[in-house]
């Protein structure tokens, strides 16, 4: 059993300590906005936050994660209210969209660290992949998050998601969730 927090809740995973966390977390906590791209740490597809770092899901196994905090796409902003979802979408930043929860995961760490990145730290610091080449209008939408942040403008925010993650891990018995175990 491996225990960690993710988005904020404490769980334990019933799974062999070798697990990728990047199954772990689609496959058992039915996290799937973590995508898997090459399974090898080259796309950034499977970027997720673990104590605030942007990290390659696919490269740390569940035992590397024990105790610590992991924040995937569903828990940075459960109304999709975070500066780098807004600005993305304002400045249309998505084709595909499968590389860009990993992308979000990765620029919303970037600004944690400076909120007015230049446009060498915004390549240093995302160096995801996108098949669908969204690059120049992403160095933009960083931009434009970063102003966010910064309080120096503002954007409406997009829809809320209708799924509840909770609900839909409570049905997956790989997931422990401590207090709501049947064992
Ligand atoms: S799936 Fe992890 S880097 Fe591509
Ligand atoms: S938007 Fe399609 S892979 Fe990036």
């Amino acid at each position: 059993m491996t225990s960690m927090t993710v988005n904020g809740r404490p769980v334990r995973f019933l799974m062999d300590p070798e697990t990728p966390l990047l199954w772990a977390l689609r496959d058992a906590a039915n996290l799937t906005g973590t995508k898997y791209g090459c399974g090898v740490g080259d796309c950034g597809a499977c970027m997720v936050q673990v104590d605030g770092e942007a990290l390659r899901s696919c490269l740390i196994t569940i035992a590397e994660a024990e105790g610590r905090f992991i924040t995937t796409i569903e828990g940075l902003s459960r109304d999709r209210t975070h500066p780098v979802q807004q600005a993305m979408v304002a400045e249309q930043a998505i084709q595909c969209g499968f590389c860009t929860p990993g992308i979000v995961m990765a620029a919303s760490a970037l600004l944690e660290k400076t909120a007015s990145p230049s446009e060498a730290e915004i390549k240093a610091a995302i160096p995801n992949l996108c098949r669908c080449g969204v690059y120049p209008r992403l160095a933009r939408a960083i931009e434009r998050a970063g102003r966010v942040a910064r309080r120096q403008e503002r954007i409406s925010a997009a829809p809320v998601p209708g799924i509840s993650a909770a609900d839909a891990a409570r049905e997956v018995p790989a997931l422990g969730i401590p207090g709501e175990e049947s064992d």
